[in-house]
């Protein structure tokens, strides 16, 4: 028993002299499920890096902010092989330093920008590319925060869902889910009048909405109406109906503040334009 508690001991004291922190210079390793302000440090293994900023579709165009950056892995891959711009946000100011001297010896300094701050404080507003490796409950807690950023924007997540907000699509490994995309769905909730939907002059559209999914009711001059329901993929909306012959028909559209600019797809040349009731 003796024995063993002793081997343990020199163990622990082995594996911590290999491990020694130095915390606040430039020997600073961290450790490996090290504690962090609201989730432990793990990096995420490159392969799914490379899986997570290719499900975001990232491009040099992008602005990728990684909430809880650690080593700055993340930030550093979407400006080294994708070109982007990128920002990490992370509470522990000895890992921050770390991603910071890491950028830099991956020569991508220039375009990597990492914010010693906490991610339930600091602005990532100008995010087109949010990525995450946090934990479920903190996904929730970000989502009001992310549903709020620009339509379009694409959040991607190692490994946790978010609650509710369903994903629109998940990232395979080996047949088993390894993360999670979501666009954020513009926000379409309200009443709309639709102009342009062939014999009918107007139609009155009340949409409740939960996150990208909707549904609503279509009353059709004031007459008769009929239960609708659609989704969002960012901006991009759309909706079954059924037309006045009881046919159905699809509308396909654009989201852009307070209009909606779009077609029916089966018929082609069909200009059909919403505008939010105040
Ligand atoms: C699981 S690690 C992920 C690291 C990196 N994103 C990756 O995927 O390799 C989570 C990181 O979030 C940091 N963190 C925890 N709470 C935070 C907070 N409130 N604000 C900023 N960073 C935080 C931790 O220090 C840790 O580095």
């Amino acid at each position: 028993m003796h024995k063993v508690g002793a081997a343990a001991v020199v163990l622990i004291a082995l594996l911590s002299g290999c491990a020694t922190q130095h915390t606040g210079t430039e020997h600073y390793q961290p450790l490996i499920a090290q504690g962090g302000k609201d989730v432990m440090w793990m990096p995420t293994a490159n392969n799914l890096v490379t899986e997570m900023l290719e499900a975001a579709h990232v491009t040099a165009t992008d602005v990728v902010y990684d909430l809880g950056a650690g080593d700055g892995k993340i930030p550093i891959e979407a400006a080294r092989r994708f070109g982007a711009r990128a920002v990490g946000i992370e509470f522990n100011p000895d890992l921050a330093a770390l991603a910071r001297r890491n950028a830099q010896q991956a020569g991508v300094s220039d375009r990597v920008t990492i914010v010693t701050g906490d991610i339930f404080k600091e602005d990532f507003s100008h995010a087109t590319v949010v990525t995450l490796y946090l934990l479920t409950q903190l996904n929730i807690k970000l989502k009001p925060t992310l549903l709020s950023l620009k339509p379009g924007t694409r959040i991607v997540s190692n490994t946790f869902a978010m609650g509710s907000w369903e994903p629109d699509a998940t990232i395979l490994a080996e047949g088993e889910v390894s993360g999670y995309f979501w666009v954020v769905p513009a926000n379409v909730a309200g009443r709309w009048t639709f102009t342009g939907i062939p014999n009918w002059s107007t139609a009155q559209v009340k949409i409740t909405q939960k996150s990208q999914k909707f549904d609503g009711d279509v009353i059709i001059e004031q007459t008769f109406s009929q239960r609708i329901e659609g989704r969002l993929l960012g901006a991009q909306i759309s909706f079954e109906f059924h037309d006045d012959q009881n046919q159905p028909q699809t509308f396909v559209g654009i989201v852009s503040a307070n209009k909606i600019h779009g077609t029916i797809k089966q018929i082609p040349g069909s200009v059909v334009i919403a505008t939010k009731v105040p």
